[in-house]
């Protein structure tokens, strides 16, 4: 199908193996996610990331980062106070909870999986930006 289409595959719902790299391998470009699977109302989103993402933050829900090559850094700052750097190796994952604002970034790239519902906006809040893309893309 084509790398593009918002339509999801025709194995979506099925019972089946799916392989997180060869799917990320197949993605052009970084910051690019496609959705590889749903769970009733989340989806499971491959990308490959390099360089910097912007500040963003999503007030209605929390978001799942889940390494699986590479090096991932996510700055956070909450509007309390708090901020600080993380730093997931392969095999790693975190939770940024809702409200909290956060910028990923990779020095080299990364290969991840973010887990997220269903329609939530990858630059977060705000107006959209030039890294914003549409949601739903299936691959
Ligand atoms: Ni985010």
């Amino acid at each position: 199908m084509p790398l593009n289409s918002t339509a999801a595959p025709a194995g979506r719902g099925q019972c089946q193996a799916i392989d997180l790299i060869q799917k990320i391998d197949s993605i052009d470009g970084h910051w690019q996610p496609r959705v590889v699977a749903e769970m009733n109302d989340y989806q499971f989103k491959v990308v490959k990331v390099q360089g910097e993402f912007p500040w963003h933050v999503h007030a209605e829900t929390d978001e799942t980062f889940v390494v699986l090559e590479g090096e991932l850094r996510i700055a956070h700052r909450a509007s309390t106070g708090g901020e600080g750097v993380i730093v997931l190796r392969a095999g790693q994952m975190a939770v940024v909870p809702k409200g909290i604002e956060h910028k990923p970034s990779a020095i080299a790239e990364v290969k991840m999986l973010l887990i997220e519902p269903r329609g939530v906006v990858n630059t977060g809040d705000g107006a959209p930006g030039a890294r914003t893309v549409e949601n739903d893309q299936w691959i």
